[in-house]
Parts: structure tokens; sequence; C-alpha cells
């Protein structure tokens, strides 16, 4: 079975998939995406990515294309559609197919683009190995809460980590954490889960909205607040976090160790609690 995609309101092939040159998301990377796991066939927190989808249209000014039921009937549809239990979903919105011009076209039609691939968990060695990150000062805007496909910036930072043979680049805004390249960053002191505030400098991670309520719901200490350079280094553990990547140790950071090297007590609490709420919603009705 090919993988089939969504276009427009057609299910087809993705090598019969395409999209007009002058669409402003190749022109200008005029709109904005979402990803979504699918566990089993059951999707992962929809209601909160519609929620952080319509939050990243009205940051462009764009109509939702779509009521909540409609995308949720078509993410349903293209599950059906592709193989494998455990899928994620690619969709994205942009501001459609125009003459080039920076100024929003009048009365012209979204493109709708979603496509499933196959989702594969970080298995259990490297949640015990973790991965290695670097870091680099956050140069991208002042919107990061906007899901945007623009993402030249977040590339070029990740491609820093590839090219030191790491997994992902730590960021940094005038010494303080904001986020990583394409996941949220957590950190571990003296017990206590620290956490960047959800402003216009991060993504909001819907992982990031779990992992802190999963901690509020089991008394595991939390602070969100500003936290230095120095601190994040000083840490006794790092996480990454990402719909696809769930939750990581970070057990190397810029070449050394953090805290003993390996995975922490913390980490593996909230990786229990994670895989526990996972298994609930792979329970409930699809
Ligand atoms: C820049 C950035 N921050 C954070 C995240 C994590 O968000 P989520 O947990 O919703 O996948 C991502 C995910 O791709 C991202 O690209």
């Amino acid at each position: 079975m090919s993988q089939i995609v969504h276009l427009n309101g057609k299910f087809l092939p993705i090598d019969q998939a395409f999209v007009p040159v002058l669409d402003r998301g190749f022109i200008f990377g005029d709109g904005v995406y979402e990803v979504i796991p699918v566990y089993s066939r059951h999707v992962f927190r929809l209601e909160e990515h519609l929620t952080r989808l319509q939050n990243s249209l009205d940051g462009i000014r764009l109509v939702n294309p779509h009521t909540n039921a409609e995308w949720a009937a078509l993410i349903n549809e293209l599950i059906a559609r592709n193989e494998g239990d455990d899928q994620y979903i690619y969709f994205h919105v942009t501001r459609g197919v125009a003459k080039r011009d920076h100024a929003f076209p009048k009365d012209t039609a979204p493109t709708v683009f979603m496509m499933s691939s196959p989702l594969t968990t970080p298995p259990r060695e490297l949640c015990e190995t973790g991965v290695s990150a670097v870091s680099a000062i956050d140069n991208r805007w002042d919107r990061c809460d906007i899901k945007a496909i623009a993402l030249l910036p977040n590339v070029l930072l990740r491609q820093l980590a590839i090219d030191h043979g790491a997994v992902e680049t730590i960021l940094f805004r005038d010494g303080v954490l904001t986020e990583g390249a394409a996941s949220n960053i957590f950190a571990v002191e003296n017990g206590v889960v620290l956490a960047p505030p959800k402003d216009h400098c991060m993504l909001p991670g819907i992982t990031y909205d779990l992992v802190l309520e999963l901690a509020a719901a089991n008394g595991i200490p939390l602070e969100i607040g500003k936290f230095t350079e120095s601190r994040i280094r000083a840490a006794d553990e790092l996480w990454l976090t990402s719909s696809t990547k769930e939750i990581l140790p970070i057990t190397r950071f810029d070449g050394h160790p953090v805290g003993n090297g390996r995975s922490g007590a913390v980490f593996w609490k909230m990786h229990g609690l994670y895989q526990e709420y996972k298994a609930k919603v792979m329970r409930s009705p699809a």
C-alpha cells in the first residue's frame, strides 16, 4: 500500500500530490503546521493540537479552513488509509496560491496538506544511554509560539547538532534557556523539574504540557521560570520532549556529561508516567 496523503479535499498517493509553484507556502513559508502522534490508531491529544493550530492560524491571521470535527474526520480517514498502528500525522495550512506579493491575497483559498508517516518511538536502550546535545544562541524571531512552516532557523540550528554528532541543539536567548531546535527542554536540579515559561520565545509543546500535568498530578516538584545557561549546564538531568521523541534524556551537553552521564531517576519516573498515560489513551475508544 503506498502512502496516502490528503490535499485540498482529496486523498491520493503521495507521488500524485502536487502543489502549484506559486503556493505561498513554497514562495514565502506563509503557513502553519501540526504534528500529532497516533498510537495503536488512537490520536494523541487531538483537542490540544487543534487548539494550538487555531492559535498558530490566529497568529498569522489566516482563517481556519475546517472545524475541529472536520479536522478529526480527515485525520481519522488518513489514519485508516495508511498502514501501521503507530503513525504520526503532519498537516499544514498555507495562505494558498496567488501572484507573488508579500501583501495577503484577497479571496484565495488556503492550501491544506496532510500526510501520515510511520511512528517509531525511542527504544528503551536510547532512554538508558540518552542522547547528546550542543548549545547555540537562539537567533530566531520573537513569535516562536507560532508553529510556522518557515523553519529555516530551526533547520540551521538542528543541523549544528548533527554536524557535531549530536541529536539536538539547546537554545539560549540573552543567556536564558528557551527550547531546542525541534523540541522543548527540561532540566532537573536537586529533584526539582525546571521548565521555561510558555511565552513568545518557545513553542508551547503538547508534550511539554503533558509533562507539567503529570508532574503536578504525581507530586513531582516543578519550577517554571527563566533559567540561566550556567544553571542549565550544572543541572543533574536534562530532557528533551516532542510528539515524536516523547521524553528523551540528554546525557551529554557540549561534550560534557550531564550529571553522572546516565539517564536520571526523575527522568525514569516521568517516563513511566508518560507510558502509563499513553497506555490509557490506547485503551480508550478510538
Ligand atoms: C521548536 C519546537 N519546540 C517544541 C516542540 C515540541 O512540541 P510538541 O511536544 O507539541 O511536539 C517542537 C516539535 O516539533 C518544535 O519543533
